[in-house]
């Protein structure tokens, strides 16, 4: 580079000039860019499944941020956790640039087929046929993760795609192995995954729920991962996995065309922003109801000091919280490319003030009290990881194929599972699906709309402390990330935010649901009497995995949700400053 230089200068007085104007220009331009902020001393990753974490960390190694790392979790997940998410289905993946703040969440959800009509999942007489937006080729977005995975690695990553898909590639082709919470979920889903005789003979042994132990080989999805890494957005939305999967899907009964595949797109959306006691909130912008709800429930709380209130005001208050935000949900929210949303008031400290202001410590408020509206969604599976690089880089990201194995059909030689996230729509406005799930006509179906999501990848920050964190679990997602955000607001551990019993309300049913050993008796006999009707759930709910760094101690620190399977680790990966972009 001197040498360079040198060859340009004139005369040596001339030279030393220019020599000592270009050294203070680069001096400065590197101190301009030095990060404003620190960078962690560690790299930490927490997801659904121990081999996702490992494929992460193995990305990170091999010189890649947290863009690639989560290329490298995605992929892995979609195929050792195929009752949760997959390149048959899509997500949201918000992101942190270290170098310079930048944040946005990449759109990756699935599309309402351009054949869709409104009417399309009732019969002659316009009732619901509920099966049909569940299971099978009728029920399957077109779905957006392989382009979200493509446009995050060549748009953030710094490795290429190839390379971060090729843990998932050597897991679908060597196999993973059954576990416990495998099984649970194949058992819900034994008759569904029947139906297919492709999804049969990969997820099931010879129609039975396979043993514990037995290994899951998935070779033709290995052969579709190959085509996108080695093709990006065009290996799957083109040319033969294209052709396969119309084939396939028109071969079941649904109605994807080539076109659906190559007008899919990525979109990236500016995160909905909120601000509680000076943590400031970034999270989920729709399609996603998932942060507006988020941002309101948290501006309602804002008015009371939580901490200071005895146990059965603070979770009457929260309740309150939810149920108004919940309200709005499913009267206002949809596909932001199809109808238009107050957000903006929606968010407002001014706006929640209102809603706070109806809120009566001595007494609960019928939902029926509230203007009308419908109950907002929920469903069984889904995943979320969480990602920080040692740069500071961060991701959250909430993956899903809705029901556990989705549509439980996979396109014959493709090895793609399809979701079944046109559920997600309201089939017929008003009226609740087989879940019980009702929408408005914000949510109904339209070709090419996205259907309204849960899903809440979200991050929380204070000067010192960054939290990313995110969980699986229909509507309930929201409440989640509530009573997770309330611990890192009082200042808890990610442990606790994963661990605590959750409660939730979402306006409709009036009820409010529990983990069971969630309330003690003393404290259900309180809400009860302050007019609160409780449901104790039979089981547990949510998957959350999160992360924090503590700016101020260079403490990082992740966990797992101890529902799930799985991990969260802390690693002292360096990305390596070479290879900065
Ligand atoms: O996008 C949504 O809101 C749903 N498809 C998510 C489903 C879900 O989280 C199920 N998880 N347990």
């Amino acid at each position: 580079m001197t040498d360079r230089i040198n060859q340009t200068l004139r005369g040596p007085r001339y030279g030393a000039l220019l020599l000592w104007a270009w050294l203070s220009l680069f001096v400065g331009a590197v101190c301009a860019e030095a990060p404003r902020t620190p960078v962690p001393p560690a790299a930490a990753i927490a997801s659904a499944h121990p081999l996702a974490t490992t494929a992460g960390f193995d990305i990170l190694a091999a010189g890649g941020n947290a863009f690639d790392a989560a290329v490298a979790v995605s992929a892995a997940l979609a195929v050792v956790e195929p009752y949760s998410s997959g390149i048959g289905g899509g997500g949201f993946w918000l992101l942190h640039r270290a170098a310079d703040g930048f944040e946005t969440m990449l759109d990756g959800r699935e599309r309402a087929p351009l054949a869709a009509t409104r009417t399309m999942y009732l019969d002659a007489k316009g009732e619901v046929v509920p099966d049909l937006s569940m299971d099978g080729a009728l029920a399957a977005g077109i779905p957006g993760e392989p382009a979200a995975l493509a446009h995050l690695a060549e748009k953030y990553g710094r490795l290429p795609l190839s390379q971060s898909l090729a843990p998932a590639i050597r897991y679908a082709r060597e196999g993973f192995v059954v576990d416990e919470y495998y099984r649970r979920l194949a058992e819900f889903r034994l008759d569904a995954l029947n139906k297919s005789s492709e999804a049969a003979q990969i997820f099931l042994n010879k129609g039975k729920l396979p043993e514990l132990g037995y290994r899951v080989l998935q070779p033709d999805l290995a052969v579709t991962l190959e085509a996108l890494a080695r093709e990006g957005h065009a290996g799957f939305y083109s040319g033969e996995v294209a052709k396969r999967l119309i084939k396939g899907v028109r071969a079941a009964g649904g109605i994807w065309t080539a076109k659906d595949l190559e007008d899919y797109r990525v979109v990236e959306r500016e995160p909905i922003r909120g601000e509680y006691h000076g943590i400031n909130i970034t999270t989920a912008a729709p399609p996603s109801s998932g942060g507006v709800v988020l941002v309101t429930m948290l501006n309602i709380l804002a008015g009371y000091d939580l901490a200071a209130l005895d146990d059965v005001t603070r979770t009457h208050v929260i309740v309150e919280a939810m149920r108004r935000a919940y309200r709005d949900r499913a009267d206002y929210l949809g596909d932001p490319d199809f109808v238009s949303m107050p957000i903006a008031r929606l968010t407002h400290p001014f706006y929640a003030e209102g809603l706070r202001a109806s809120i009566r410590l001595d007494r609960a408020t019928p939902s029926t009290d509230l203007p009308g509206a419908q109950p907002a969604v929920d469903g069984p599976h889904t995943t979320h990881f969480s990602i920080l690089d040692s740069e500071g880089n961060r991701v959250a990201a909430t993956l899903s194929i809705n029901y556990p194995f989705g549509a439980a059909m996979v396109v014959p030689g493709t090895g793609v599972l399809l979701n079944d996230e046109m559920d997600d729509f309201s089939a017929k406005p008003g009226v609740p699906n087989a879940y019980g799930l009702v929408g408005a006509e914000a949510n109904a179906i339209a070709p090419g709309k996205r259907m309204l999501s849960s899903m809440t990848p979200t991050f929380m920050e204070t000067a010192d402390r960054v939290a990313i964190l995110g969980t699986p679990g229909g509507s309930r997602i929201i409440s989640m990330l509530l009573l997770g955000g309330l611990e890192f607001a009082a200042g808890e551990a990610p442990q606790a935010w994963v661990t605590r019993p959750r409660f939730h309300h979402q306006y409709l049913p009036d009820v409010i649901q529990f983990e069971p050993g969630a309330f003690d008796a003393l404290v259900q006999e309180d809400l009860n009497a302050l007019g609160h009707k409780l449901s104790e759930q039979s089981s547990s709910y949510g998957n959350m995995q999160a992360v924090l760094w503590e700016k101020a101690t260079g403490k990082v620190d992740a966990a797992s949700d101890p529902r799930g399977v799985g991990s969260a680790e802390v690693r002292g990966v360096v990305v390596p400053q070479m290879l900065a972009r």
